[in-house]
C-alpha cells in the first residue's frame, strides 16, 4: 500500500491520473477550513469523522480509506479545521460509466474498484462516500473539486443517497409506495431531507431506486441513485484550455450555476 501511495501511477499504468497534474498537497484555505486532496497521513482523522457520522456496519475502516486514496488520490478530497487538523468533511469518488453504475444493485457493487476502472475516460464519476460534520466544510469540498473536475473533463457525478425520511413517512402513510415517496416534492423540492440536500447541491435527476442498497435503518436500506452535473461542464472544451488558477477564482460562480 505504501508503495502505491508513493507511486500510484506505477500500479495503475493507464490511470487517468497520468494525464493530470494534481498534487496531493494542492489545497485551498477557506477561512478556518483547509481543503486538500487526501493522503494516507489523513487516515487517523478521517477515521474519527467516519465514527462521528456512520454506524459500525456503515463506516469505512482504515484499509478501505487507504485503498480509496491509493486508487484515486485525485478523487479523494478532505476538509480540515485549519487550527486543530480535525477532519470536518470527506468525499471519495471513482470513475465509472453510465451503463456500469446503473447495473450495480448495491452500494458495495457501485463502490468496489473494478478491473479497468482506472482506464475509464467517460467523464463520469461515482461518489463513493460523503461525510460531513460542518456544512461549510462540505460546501468547501465541492468548491475545491469543481475546478479540477472541469480541467479533468468530468461532467457527470452519480451518488447513492439514503432516504432517511422513508421509514417515518411510510409508517404514517402506509398506502404510499417507496417510489411515490422518493418522487414526492414540496414547494418544488424533494420531500426527503437528504434528497432535498443533494437537490440543492445540483443532484436533481433520480435515476433508480434500489432495495437493499446499503444498511440504513431510517431508509429501510433503500438507496436512490441520483445524478448531478458538474457546474459549467457543458463548456468543457473551453475549461481544458483555461489555467486552473483562473477556474479556482471562479469558484463562487459554480454554486450560482447549480
Ligand atoms: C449528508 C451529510 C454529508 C450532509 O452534511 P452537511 O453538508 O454538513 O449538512 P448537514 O448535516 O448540516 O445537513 C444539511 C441539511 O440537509 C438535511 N439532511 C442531510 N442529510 C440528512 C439526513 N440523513 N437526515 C436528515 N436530514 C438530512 C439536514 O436536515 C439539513 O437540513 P437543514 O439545512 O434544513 O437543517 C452529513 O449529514 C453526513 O455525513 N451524514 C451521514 C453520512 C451520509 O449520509 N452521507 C451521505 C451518503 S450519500
Amino acid at each position: 500500500m505504501q508503495k502505491l501511495l508513493k507511486n500510484p501511477a506505477s500500479e495503475y499504468p493507464n490511470a487517468w491520473q497520468q494525464a493530470h497534474d494534481v498534487q496531493p498537497h494542492d489545497s485551498t484555505l477557506a477561512g478556518e477550513i483547509n481543503v486538500r486532496f487526501l493522503s494516507r497521513d489523513d487516515i487517523p482523522s478521517l477515521l474519527e469523522l467516519e465514527h462521528r457520522k456512520w454506524t459500525e456496519e456503515q463506516r469505512a475502516d482504515a484499509s478501505m480509506l487507504a485503498s480509496r486514496i491509493a486508487a484515486f488520490p485525485a478523487l479523494s478530497v478532505g476538509a480540515f479545521c485549519s487550527r486543530t487538523g480535525t477532519a470536518l468533511a470527506s468525499l471519495f469518488m471513482k470513475p465509472t460509466r453510465h451503463d456500469l453504475i446503473r447495473q450495480c444493485s448495491t452500494w458495495a457493487d457501485c463502490a468496489r474498484k473494478q478491473h479497468g476502472d482506472d482506464a475509464i475516460r467517460t467523464g463520469t464519476l461515482f461518489g463513493i462516500s460523503l461525510s460531513s460534520v460542518d456544512s461549510k466544510a462540505a460546501n468547501a469540498i465541492f468548491e475545491f473539486f469543481w475546478p479540477y473536475a472541469l480541467k479533468q473533463g468530468w461532467s457527470d457525478v452519480y451518488l447513492g443517497s439514503p432516504v432517511p425520511g422513508l421509514r417515518g413517512w411510510l409508517s404514517k402513510n402506509p398506502d404510499i409506495t417507496v417510489a411515490q415517496y422518493v418522487r414526492s416534492e414540496r414547494q418544488g423540492l424533494p420531500l426527503d431531507p437528504q434528497l432535498r440536500y443533494y437537490f440543492k447541491k445540483g443532484f436533481r435527476k433520480i435515476v433508480a431506486i434500489k432495495d437493499n442498497y446499503f444498511p440504513h435503518e431510517p431508509s429501510l436500506d433503500v438507496g436512490v441513485l441520483i445524478l448531478g452535473k458538474v457546474p459549467l461542464s457543458g463548456l468543457s472544451f473551453i475549461w481544458k484550455r483555461v489555467p486552473l488558477p483562473w477556474l479556482q477564482r471562479m469558484k463562487k460562480l459554480f454554486f450560482a450555476c447549480l
